[in-house]
């Protein structure tokens, strides 16, 4: 019989796009309680709020969020006075996140598609920051590195990219779908060829509210600036 490992490694072997959007797919179906939803909190993400603090991003940037899911992080940015373009595919989150960001008086730009079939035309080159909170770490393998070229191409020369990432220090995944544990290899070695690395390093998340197989929450926190 095979262990759980085995299969999970099955799956990433095997995972593509179309099951990617399945496993979304598949919430959205069962009527997806976006009151009820592990990732779904009003929290900014502490390592988000360290760039704006530090000065890394700052007012008058141009930013794409790739699965910015209701748009909580989004709006934050835009109502530090940046120029805020917010991507996700599920249809209801984005419908969501509009009216999210009526609430709280943010002005930003939400679309609903898939970040890796994004028409570039009038894109590339134009943004300085584009981040990922729990997106990256959905992409199959096969279509890692389309993910690394498409965040390159969209950013300016010396944009930054920041990542936060499920890490393999987490427990795998019971039900063998959703996100995939990250080595810091696997990090490095997508990005090194389209981005400096500023810093990689492991982190405790915030706890979630309801306690899931998602414990214990240690992420990757990435920085790239593009070459
Ligand atoms: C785990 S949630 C994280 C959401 C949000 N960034 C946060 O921090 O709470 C991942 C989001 O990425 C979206 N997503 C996954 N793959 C995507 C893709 N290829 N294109 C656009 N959105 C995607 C999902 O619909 C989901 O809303």
């Amino acid at each position: 019989m095979e262990k759980p490992q085995e299969n999970f490694e099955n799956f990433l072997l095997q995972s593509n796009l179309d099951s990617v959007k399945k496993f979304f797919d598949k919430k959205q179906e069962n009527k997806m309680d976006l009151t009820n939803t592990p990732w779904i909190t009003l929290a900014v993400g502490t390592e988000l709020q360290r760039l704006l603090k530090d000065r890394v991003i700052s007012p008058g940037m141009k930013v794409l969020e790739v699965g910015c899911s209701i748009g909580v992080e989004s709006c934050f940015l835009a109502k530090h006075g940046m120029n805020v373009t917010g991507i996700d595919f599920i249809p209801k989150t984005i419908e969501v996140a509009k009216k999210y960001a009526k609430l709280v008086g943010a002005d930003v730009n939400f679309i609903c598609c898939d970040f890796l079939k994004l028409e570039e035309k009038g894109l590339k080159g134009t943004f300085d920051f584009i981040f990922d909170q729990g997106c990256f770490h959905h992409v199959p393998i096969a279509d890692r590195n389309k993910y690394a070229e498409k965040v390159a191409s969209l950013l300016k020369r010396e944009g930054i990219f920041f990542l936060r990432s499920f890490s393999n220090r987490m427990i795998p995944s019971p039900t063998n779908d959703g996100p995939i544990r990250l080595s810091s290899d696997d990090i490095y070695n997508n990005f090194y060829l389209y981005f400096i690395t500023e810093h990689l390093y492991l982190f405790n998340n915030l706890p979630l509210p309801n306690p899931t197989s998602y414990k214990p929450q240690i992420f990757w926190s990435y920085l790239g600036r593009k070459r």
